[in-house]
């Protein structure tokens, strides 16, 4: 346990402090994916020396990035645990000179290594690797909704940049406005009224026609009665359904429905469901005739 031990070791120790992350070329997956830090819930029977090993678990985080990149590699590893250093040599509980792994010097004190490392990136994607963002949160007595999201790459040398939080004085789902056209069907869209806004209730209050007084919105099939309505999503889709329950307001001229859809705080889309349309995901809402 002298000098030249320091002199044979000091390459190994170069080795684990130099770790960088290159950058990312692409939009492409890093190769092997993008893993979190190897973590462990088993608590260490010796706690400096890596006298001990613990099984170390790390997830992937990239399943969900550039639109799936999966990570090569074990889920679970064993390795030392208890790394800080301690005086070498050291003996455990049954007077047996401990070290997984071989001593090493590191700021003038004799440790067992290796000791665990920072994971390393294959690459680190410009700006970081997020994840998604939380759902939008509405703060206490006030208008005003907020979601979170938490930087995935940082704690592997791969800093994110952007906004950790989000924050929208107003409803985070925005207004629906009404269709002007929809492929889809050959149906003609009718703008009813436009949709009434609440920011601070977060709801959208649709209304539709309920007679065939202006147009011919609904249709009598079998005994019940039925008219088509229609949104657009945030994909730009245009989604018919045809509804049944209409015909109960037929006999009075300028009879409407009116129901209010609700906004869904994980998408930040207004969504609802008005007799036997489900809607989701809406951007443009319409009657058809
Ligand atoms: C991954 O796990 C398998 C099965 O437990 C094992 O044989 C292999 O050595 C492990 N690979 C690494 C790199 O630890
Ligand atoms: C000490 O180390 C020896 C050799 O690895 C092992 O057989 C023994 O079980 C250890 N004792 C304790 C208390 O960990
Ligand atoms: C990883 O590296 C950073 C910067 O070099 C350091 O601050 C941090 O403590 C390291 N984490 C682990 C678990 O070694
Ligand atoms: C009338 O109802 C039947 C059964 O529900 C359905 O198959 C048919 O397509 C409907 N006709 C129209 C014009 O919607
Ligand atoms: C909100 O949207 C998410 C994602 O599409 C969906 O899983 C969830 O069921 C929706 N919540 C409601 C209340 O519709």
């Amino acid at each position: 346990m002298k000098l030249d031990w320091f002199l044979i070791l000091f390459p190994f120790i170069v080795l684990i402090i130099s770790s960088a992350n290159a950058a990312c070329s692409s939009d492409t997956c890093p190769t092997g994916g993008l893993w979190s830090v190897w973590e462990t819930i088993d608590d260490c029977k010796t706690k400096c020396g890596a006298c001990n090993s613990a099984t170390y678990t790390r997830t992937c985080l990239s399943t969900s990035m550039n639109g799936g990149c999966a990570c090569i590699g074990n889920t679970t590893i064993s390795m030392p645990c208890g790394t800080q250093a301690c005086n070498y040599p050291r003996y455990n509980g049954s007077g047996v000179i401990c070290c997984v792994g071989s001593p090493m010097i590191i700021n003038n004190w004799y440790q067992c290594g290796p000791l665990k490392t920072n994971s390393t990136l294959a690459c680190c994607p410009t700006g970081g690797y997020w994840s998604a963002w939380g759902i939008w949160m509405k703060q206490a007595n006030v208008v005003k909704w907020s979601r979170t999201r938490t930087c995935l790459s940082g704690e592997l040398a791969c800093p994110c940049t952007g906004e950790a939080i989000q924050s929208k004085y107003g409803c985070p789902c925005p207004a629906i406005s009404t269709i002007t056209t929809c492929d889809s069907t050959t149906k003609t869209p009718f703008n009813v009224r436009t949709p009434y806004y609440s920011s601070s209730d977060c709801t959208a209050t649709i209304v539709f026609e309920a007679t065939n007084f202006r147009k011919e919105f609904f249709f009598t099939n079998g005994t019940k009665d039925w008219s088509t309505l229609g949104w657009i999503d945030s994909t730009g889709k245009c989604n018919v359904q045809d509804a049944s329950g209409f015909g109960s307001a037929t006999s009075k001229a300028g009879s409407f429905y009116k129901f209010s859809l609700l906004c869904n705080t994980t998408t930040g889309r207004f969504y609802g469901r008005f007799l036997e349309a489900n809607f989701v995901d809406v951007v443009s809402i319409g009657q058809f005739y």
